[in-house]
């Protein structure tokens, strides 16, 4: 019975990391993680294969899952505002193995997260110093054994990915500097993607056409997920990866001056500040060339580059034939500040594990200078870097879907648990109609996964194995509820 025992909610260790961020900060933390691959590289490609011009419902379908567990985040982040997240939630109500196995999937979600992002930045670097003149040799632009086409047609195969490594070491050390200069830069990084953003929607909405919106919901081809309503469905669970990243601003919860209030205004403002975002732009991408042209690598810049076409001859061409660039920049801060986030999640949780037993002492470790936690940010800067430099990881974002959805459902259902556990808990904000709608969070969550592919499962059911057998190796034992 020791494998579920629990964890009483107890307020965290005060002094220990600096309490300097404000709800805007939080906010704008949240948005920092959010805007990212998903909206620059997924939409296209959900658009394409999945669901069409209703690729605007499948936005609103992720959004209303994402919601859904934001509500139960901002329940818990309120009510045990420590920096574990998920895992503590997990280690409060469902106990310590559950806990553990939640702790090593967000392993999943927030470096994996973060070395996939990384590979993403990379590609768009690599093309926006093309665009300028500058060409990085193909050898040190992807991962090992990587065929790469060069301009003047010879294939290459490439060694390391080296934009992908430095951006990795750069979140690293920005992250060690301080929590209050991480913040800041992610302030000015989500000034500049939204910045864009907006531009896209307020640029690309003067040239939409609007006969492409029909029909709306292209006719299913027979197969499930290819387009029709289950194509819809398909489409947001590819695209719930643009969604992944308001759950980070709960790892900040230590660092926040005023958790209990501010902790729902960052969790669920981010989302909601997203969520109309991703709303109006797939609906103005779809809107300004066929869908079937979307499925590319950049589709926000094909879209940008019709409505170039559409301007030119009008006194919005020169704003306009700049747009395609200005969308690569924009992706290329997106992604930028999504990997500092994410690389600023996961140490925290790892520290929270080191506070626990669950892992050696020294991952508790906080600077004496800088209050960060120096060594599990060292830890996973490592990690991250080696994994987006040297493996294919592109390729895994499922992988980080389904890992962050299960963590989706453990917190919904912990938050049914803890109401029943302790009822007396303060509890400044409470996600509205328990026990139906954190069920429903569970079970939406639980749908989502239940679309991705059965490869996917697979690795995700691998990496909770090995993290089983390292918990009764180590956790187990050295548990300090042992
Ligand atoms: N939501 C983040 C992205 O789209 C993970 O890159």
């Amino acid at each position: 019975m020791s494998l579920f025992r629990t964890k009483a909610v107890q307020p965290p260790r005060d002094g220990h990391l600096p309490r300097v961020l404000g709800p805007v900060d939080l906010t704008l933390l949240g948005v920092g993680a959010i805007i990212g691959t998903g909206i620059f590289v997924l939409t296209g490609q959900a658009a394409a294969a999945h669901a069409g011009p209703a690729i605007v419902l499948s936005m609103v379908v992720a959004g209303l899952v994402s919601g859904l567990a934001a509500l139960c985040y901002a329940e818990l982040a309120a009510a045990v505002p420590v920096s574990g997240s998920a895992y503590t939630y997990g280690y409060a109500t469902l106990g310590e193995l559950v806990a553990w196995i939640i702790g090593w999937d967000l392993v999943l979600e927030y470096a994996l997260g973060a070395a996939t992002v990384a590979v993403g930045w990379s590609a768009y670097v690599v093309s926006f110093l093309a665009d300028v003149g500058i060409h990085l040799p193909a050898v040190i632009s992807a991962a090992p054994g990587t065929q790469v086409t060069t301009p003047d047609g010879t294939v290459v195969t490439a060694l390391v990915n080296l934009p992908a490594i430095l951006v990795s070491i750069a979140a690293t050390a920005i992250l060690v500097i301080g929590i209050r200069e991480s913040a800041r830069v992610n302030a000015v990084i989500v000034g500049i993607k939204v910045g864009v953003v907006l531009l896209i929607i307020g640029a690309g909405s003067r040239y939409l056409v609007p006969d492409l919106w029909t029909p709306f919901i292209p006719p299913n081809t027979g197969t499930f997920g290819e387009f029709g309503w289950s194509g819809i469905v398909r489409g947001a669970g590819v695209i719930f990866f643009a969604y992944i990243g308001f759950d980070a601003v709960s790892t900040a919860a230590q660092e926040a001056k005023h958790p209990q209030r501010d902790m729902p205004i960052g969790i669920i403002g981010s989302l909601l500040v997203c969520t109309v975002l991703y709303i109006l732009v797939s609906g103005v991408m779809v809107a300004l060339v066929p869908y079937q042209q979307l499925g590319v690598a950049a589709p926000m810049a094909v879209a940008m580059d019709a409505a170039r076409e559409r301007a030119v001859g009008t006194s919005w061409a020169g704003l306009m034939g700049l747009m395609p660039l200005i969308v690569k920049l924009g992706a290329i801060a997106g992604l930028s500040s999504t990997v500092i986030v994410q690389m600023m999640a996961q140490p925290r949780i790892f520290m929270s594990m080191g506070e626990d037993g669950l892992l050696p002492k020294w991952a508790s470790t906080v600077h004496p200078r800088f209050r960060t936690p120096h060594v599990t940010t060292i830890i996973t800067g490592t990690i991250v870097a080696l994994a987006s430099g040297f493996t294919s990881i592109g390729v895994l974002g499922e992988l980080v879907s389904i890992g962050t959805l299960f963590a989706f459902v453990v917190v919904s259902i912990g938050v049914i648990v803890l109401r029943r556990t302790r009822p007396d808990l303060p509890r400044p904000f409470r996600a509205p109609g328990s026990p139906f709608v954190p069920a429903l969070s569970a079970l939406a969550s639980l749908g989502l996964m239940a679309g991705l592919p059965w490869a996917t499962w697979e690795r995700l059911l691998v990496w909770m194995a090995l993290g089983v057998v390292i918990y009764f190796g180590y956790g187990r034992r050295h548990s300090h509820l042992a």
